[in-house]
């Protein structure tokens, strides 16, 4: 399982997609060591670097993460992406990633994210300025398939980042008109990988092991990447590599597992954030782990009033001790069904 990717020897080829609001150092590590085999940060836009903002402090804060340390970067300047990429560096990240894949208002109206891909010859000015600003670092991008259907033109831009020295290529199944509508499509993706050396990663609705087989199969792409299913279920990437390996799926967790998973994640996004930050970041988390879980609508309104680290923790644990009293397994929906919850983009604004 093992991969080399960027010249890190990675444990395998499962990644985590970067998510703004969700990837903090806290849950890529837990991820991480649930087994994903790459975690990608929260992308630190080039412009409130200027600011040196906390959130974007905290967001170059790597301290103590598992090696490689991947960071995206978004915007639309060339330069002013070159200097982000050299912050980063500079602060610790062995991989740059690009964001061209983020159809968010925020990044998009100011003609960055995915909407760069309008612009094959803006989109070559950054990864070449990009690349150049920090040549000892390997530089990746992702991307979606295209602008929306009638322009894919993911192939092209695939061609422009392997020119320009790009090492790896993550792509999202979708346009950027589809925004998160529709299902993924994979046919994109694997015309991409057949077209260049570099290796690609798919990305999109990827849920359960047997999806990831079926994407890896289809595409054979190098690697999947996954982000909203994995919100609440960091052990997704433990369970992918145990059915890629053996064919065979693991045992649900255990109502007392989930339950110490969340307690260890709550236990550093307290020390990540602080006390009162950490409080209402965990809402959000202790939410995807109960979700769909008996009694979990009203554990979660009452959650939100709940303002101190122990009055949290004690809902959390007599919650679980509750739903552990009537059976060890517990009985989630199937995730898809669940993901039109979370795929809210809200979050990039917190
Ligand atoms: C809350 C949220 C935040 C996201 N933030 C980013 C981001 O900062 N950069 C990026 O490239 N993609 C971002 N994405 C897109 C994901 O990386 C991923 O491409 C997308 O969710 C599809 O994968 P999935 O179906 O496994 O969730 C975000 C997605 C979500 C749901």
């Amino acid at each position: 399982m093992y991969m080399e990717f960027c010249g890190f020897s990675l444990r395998n080829h499962l990644f985590v997609a970067p998510m703004a609001g969700v990837t903090d150092r806290p849950f890529r590590q837990l991820c991480k060591r649930l087994g994903a085999g790459l975690a990608v940060s929260e992308m630190v836009t080039s412009n409130s670097l200027l600011y040196g903002s906390a959130k974007t402090r905290r967001r170059a804060d790597h301290a103590g993460e598992a090696e490689p340390v991947a960071v995206q970067i978004a915007g639309a300047d060339p330069a002013m992406l070159a200097q982000a990429a050299r912050y980063n560096v500079d602060n610790g990240a062995q991989i740059i990633d690009v964001n061209m894949g983020c159809p968010a208002k925020k990044v998009c109206n100011v003609m960055a994210g995915s909407a760069l891909m309008q612009d094959e010859a803006l989109v070559a000015r950054i990864l070449d300025a990009v690349v150049e600003a920090v040549p000892e670092t390997p530089v990746t991008l992702k991307i979606r398939t295209g602008w929306n259907r009638e322009h894919k033109n993911a192939l092209a831009i695939a061609r422009i980042a392997e020119d320009a020295g790009i090492r790896a290529l993550a792509i999202h199944g979708r346009t950027r008109a589809d925004q998160y509508t529709g299902e993924a499509e994979y046919d994109t993706i694997a015309e991409v990988k057949a077209a260049v050396a570099i290796p690609v990663i798919a990305n999109g609705d990827i849920t359960t092991p047997e999806k990831a087989k079926y994407v890896l199969d289809l595409t054979h792409a190098d690697g999947v990447m996954i982000g909203r299913a994995a919100q609440g279920r960091p052990w997704l990437f433990r369970e992918i590599e145990h059915f890629l390996k053996t064919g065979e799926n693991l045992p649900p967790p255990q109502v007392m597992d989930i339950h110490a998973v969340l307690q260890e994640h709550l236990q550093d996004l307290y020390a990540f954030y602080g006390v009162d930050t950490g409080v209402k970041i965990a809402r959000k988390h202790i939410s995807w782990y109960t979700r769909g879980l008996a009694g979990s609508a009203a554990f979660r309104k009452n959650m939100n009033t709940l303002p101190s680290i122990a009055s949290q923790q004690q809902a959390v644990d007599d919650f679980f001790l509750r739903l552990a009293q009537h059976s060890g397994h517990p009985e989630y929906p199937d995730v898809m069904d669940t993901l039109a919850d979370v795929n809210s983009l809200e979050a990039l604004a917190a």
